[in-house]
C-alpha cells in the first residue's frame, strides 16, 4: 500500500495513543482479524488502448473464517530501499500464540543469500517490469538482480539489492497458476505473464532478514521515496494490475483482498498495519479509515538502517496476528511450538493490541461463521456501500 498515505493516518491516530517510542525489537499484536465476506470475483480484463476496463464475474465467493482474507494465497512485496538476506515461509496445521501444545512449523520456501552462492526454494522472484498499460501498468515478469530489469527467469535478487526507492519485487511460490479463468485456482489475470501461486494456509508464519538503508540517491523525486517496505497482499492483486487502488475493479483491494504491511518505515521507524475492510459498517469517515488501516494503538519498530535484523509475521490459527523483530529468530525446516512461543513471549509489546471489529455480513453455511457482527444481506448495493466508503475515506486517503 502507498506507505505516506497509511503513514499520514498514523500520525492523525497517533495523537490519541500514548504509546508511540519505537524499539529495536518487540512485538505488534493484532486480534480477532478474520471475517466473512463475499465479493464478485473478476470475469474479464479489457486491456487494449482504448478500451480498458474490468468487469466482474457473476460468480458469488465468500472468503471466511480465521484471518480471511489473508487465509488466502498470499504474495510477499517487498519495496527498496530494502537489503532482504533471507526469507522462510511456515505452515502448521494448529498453532495458537501462547499455546505449546500447538503443532510444530514445517518450512515450505525458503531464500538464503547470505552465503556464497543463493539458495532458493520454492521461491519465484518477479517485478513490474514488463510492458506497460494505462489502465493495469506494467505487467509482472521474472526480474533481474537489481530488481528493475527484465529476466527471462528465475533469479533472485543481487546480495546488496537495493538502494533504491520505489523498486519493488514479490516473491511467489514456484508452483505454476493454471490458465487464467474465473473458476481457476488463480482466478483470471493478466496475459503473457509468468503466474504462479502465492503462499497459502490459514495457519502461516513468515520470517524475514533484512535491512532497511538510507536512500543513496537523495535527489530522484518517486512517489514512496526513502520509504521500504515488507508488505503481503493476495497473490491475485499483483496478477492483474500494478495500480494497487482502491477505486476500481481491476484491484482486488476494491473487493475486500486486504493487504498487510508487516514491516514499513518512513525516515526513522517501522509499523504494522493491516488494510483490509473487517468492520467497515457505516459510511463515516473515521471509522472508514481506522478500519481500513487498522494500526491504531500499535506501537513501532527502529528503522534497522545500519543493522540487519531478523523478524516476521504469525498468523495463528484463532485468528491472533503478531508481528516481531527477534535477535533470537533462527530459520530452520521445522520449528517447534514452544521455540516459537518462547521467542514471542519474551518480547516486549509494542502499543496495545489492536483488536479488529467484527464482521458485517455473514456465508451462508452456519458452520463457518466468524466475527459475524451486524448480519446483513450481500447484495449488489454492497459494491456502492464500499465505494461510499471509499469516498468518505478518500479526504484521508489522497
Ligand atoms: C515517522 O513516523 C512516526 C510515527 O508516525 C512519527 O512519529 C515520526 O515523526 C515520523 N518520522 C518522520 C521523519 O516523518
Ligand atoms: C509437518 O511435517 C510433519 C513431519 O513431516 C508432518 O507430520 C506434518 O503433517 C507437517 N505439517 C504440516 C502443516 O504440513
Ligand atoms: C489446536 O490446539 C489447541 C491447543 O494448542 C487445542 O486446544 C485444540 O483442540 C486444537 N485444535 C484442533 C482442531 O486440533
Ligand atoms: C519447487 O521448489 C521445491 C523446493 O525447492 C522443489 O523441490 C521443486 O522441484 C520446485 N518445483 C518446480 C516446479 O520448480
Ligand atoms: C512486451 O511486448 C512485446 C511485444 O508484444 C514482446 O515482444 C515483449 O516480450 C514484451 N516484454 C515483456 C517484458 O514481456
Ligand atoms: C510451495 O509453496 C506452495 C504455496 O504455499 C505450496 O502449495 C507447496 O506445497 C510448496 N512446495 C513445497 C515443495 O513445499
Ligand atoms: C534519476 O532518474 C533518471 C531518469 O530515470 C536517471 O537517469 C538518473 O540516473 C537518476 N538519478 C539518480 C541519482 O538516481
Ligand atoms: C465494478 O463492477 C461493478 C459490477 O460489474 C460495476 O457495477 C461498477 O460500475 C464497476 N465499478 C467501477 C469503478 O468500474
Ligand atoms: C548509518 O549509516 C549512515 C550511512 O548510510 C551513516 O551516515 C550513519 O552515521 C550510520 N549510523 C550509525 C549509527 O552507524
Ligand atoms: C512454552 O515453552 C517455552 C519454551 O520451553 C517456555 O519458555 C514458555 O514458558 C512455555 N509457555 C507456556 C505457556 O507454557
Amino acid at each position: 500500500m502507498k506507505l505516506t498515505t497509511s503513514l499520514a493516518i498514523a500520525s492523525t491516530l497517533a495523537i490519541t495513543s500514548a504509546a508511540s517510542d519505537s524499539a529495536s525489537s518487540g512485538k505488534v499484536l493484532f486480534s480477532g482479524v478474520g471475517y466473512d465476506f463475499s465479493y464478485n470475483p473478476l470475469g474479464k480484463i479489457q486491456d487494449s488502448k482504448d478500451q480498458c476496463s474490468c468487469e466482474l464475474s457473476d460468480k458469488t465467493v465468500w472468503s471466511t473464517g480465521p484471518n480471511a482474507p489473508f487465509s488466502e494465497n498470499l504474495a510477499v512485496h517487498v519495496r527498496g530501499p530494502l537489503k532482504l538476506s533471507k526469507f522462510s515461509f511456515y505452515t502448521s496445521s494448529n498453532f495458537t500464540i501462547g499455546a505449546n501444545s500447538s503443532d510444530n512449523w514445517n518450512r515450505t520456501a525458503y531464500f538464503d543469500n547470505t552465503g556464497d552462492s543463493e539458495v532458493h526454494e520454492n521461491v519465484t522472484f518477479l517485478g513490474m517490469v514488463g510492458n506497460d498499460t494505462d489502465c493495469l501498468g506494467k505487467k509482472l515478469s521474472y526480474v533481474g538482480q537489481d530488481g528493475q530489469s527484465v529476466e527471462k527467469q528465475n533469479t533472485a535478487p543481487g546480495r546488496y539489492m537495493q538502494p533504491t526507492s520505489d523498486v519493488e519485487y514479490v516473491l511467489f511460490s514456484n508452483v505454476s497458476c493454471p490458465k487464467s479463468s474465473v473458476n481457476g485456482g488463480c482466478g483470471v489475470y493478466r496475459d503473457d505473464i509468468p503466474a504462479f501461486y502465492g503462499y497459502g494456509g490459514v495457519t502461516k508464519m513468515f520470517l524475514f532478514e533484512f535491512s532497511m538503508p538510507d536512500d543513496v540517491f537523495k535527489s530522484n523525486d518517486t512517489s514512496e521515496f526513502n520509504a521500504p517496505s515488507i508488505w503481503l497482499s493476495s497473490d491475485s492483486l499483483p496478477r492483474v494490475t500494478s495500480k494497487y487502488g482502491l477505486d476500481n475493479n481491476c484491484s482486488c483491494l476494491f473487493q475486500g483482498c486486504g493487504s498487510f504491511e508487516v514491516f514499513s518505515a518512513n525516515s526513522s521507524v517501522m509499523y504494522s498495519s493491516i488494510m483490509s475492510l473487517q468492520g467497515v459498517a457505516d459510511v463515516n469517515a473515521k471509522n472508514a479509515k481506522s478500519a481500513l488501516f487498522n494500526n491504531e494503538g500499535n506501537g513501532y519498530f527502529d528503522r534497522p538502517k545500519n543493522v540487519s535484523v531478523t523478524g516476521g509475521i504469525i498468523f495463528d490459527t484463532t485468528g491472533n496476528v503478531a508481528t516481531f523483530i527477534s535477535d533470537n529468530i533462527k530459520f530452520d525446516a521445522e520449528l517447534t511450538a514452544s521455540s516459537v512461543n518462547s521467542i514471542i513471549s519474551g518480547l516486549e509489546q509494542l502499543g496495545t493490541t489492536k483488536v479488529l471489529e467484527a464482521g458485517t455480513q455473514a456465508a451462508p453455511t452456519s458452520s463457518a461463521k466468524h466475527n459475524a457482527g451486524n448480519v446483513i444481506a450481500p447484495t449488489n448495493g454492497m459494491w456502492l456501500f464500499l465505494s461510499t466508503v471509499f469516498i468518505a475515506a478518500a479526504q484521508y486517503l489522497f
